[in-house]
């Protein structure tokens, strides 16, 4: 079984876009036995809440249910997952400064590193502008999801 960990800020946005549209992308390859997925961010402030209601209308868009509750990562999340993708630079940051020994800096990776058809290096923060950014961000993780799923297997 290959643990997959999707992670951006608030939890609320890009990471459980990413990771409903891992399972999306998973159960259609009929992969489900394989390949697991979860989401967390690096900030507290939407513990509990359910992903943005701006992000499930651009994920629907695309037939895609957003589910989840956010929830912060911990340090034991390392341990737990064997992929950390982290949507920026600042989130990829975040994450390693809590590997205070340095073990884990190969199993954290940047999840733009997996686009196919997309130049960008991150996954841009939608929370603060229009709806296009939020279809933007649905297009982006479905072409980094579908390079990461190739990837993983
Ligand atoms: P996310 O988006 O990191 O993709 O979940 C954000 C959600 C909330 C905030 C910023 C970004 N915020 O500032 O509350």
């Amino acid at each position: 079984m290959t643990k997959l960990l999707f992670v951006c800020l608030g939890n609320i946005c890009r990471s459980p876009s990413a990771e409903n549209i891992m399972n999306h992308l998973i159960e259609k390859a009929d992969l489900g036995d394989r390949i697991t997925c979860d989401s967390a961010g690096t900030g507290g402030y939407h513990i509990g809440s359910p992903p943005d209601k701006r992000m499930a209308v651009a994920a629907r868009k695309r037939d895609i249910e957003l589910l989840g509750a956010a929830r912060q990562f911990q340090r034991k999340d390392f341990e737990n997952f064997d992929l950390i993708l982290a949507m920026d630079r600042d989130n990829y940051r975040n994450i390693l400064a809590l590997d205070n020994a340095g073990k884990y800096k190969e199993k954290v990776r940047l999840m733009c590193d997996f686009c196919q058809k997309y130049d960008l290096k991150e996954v841009p923060d939608p929370y603060y502008g229009g709806p296009e950014g939020f279809d933007r961000v649905i297009d982006l993780l479905l072409d980094a999801c579908e390079g990461l799923l190739e990837y993983v297997k």
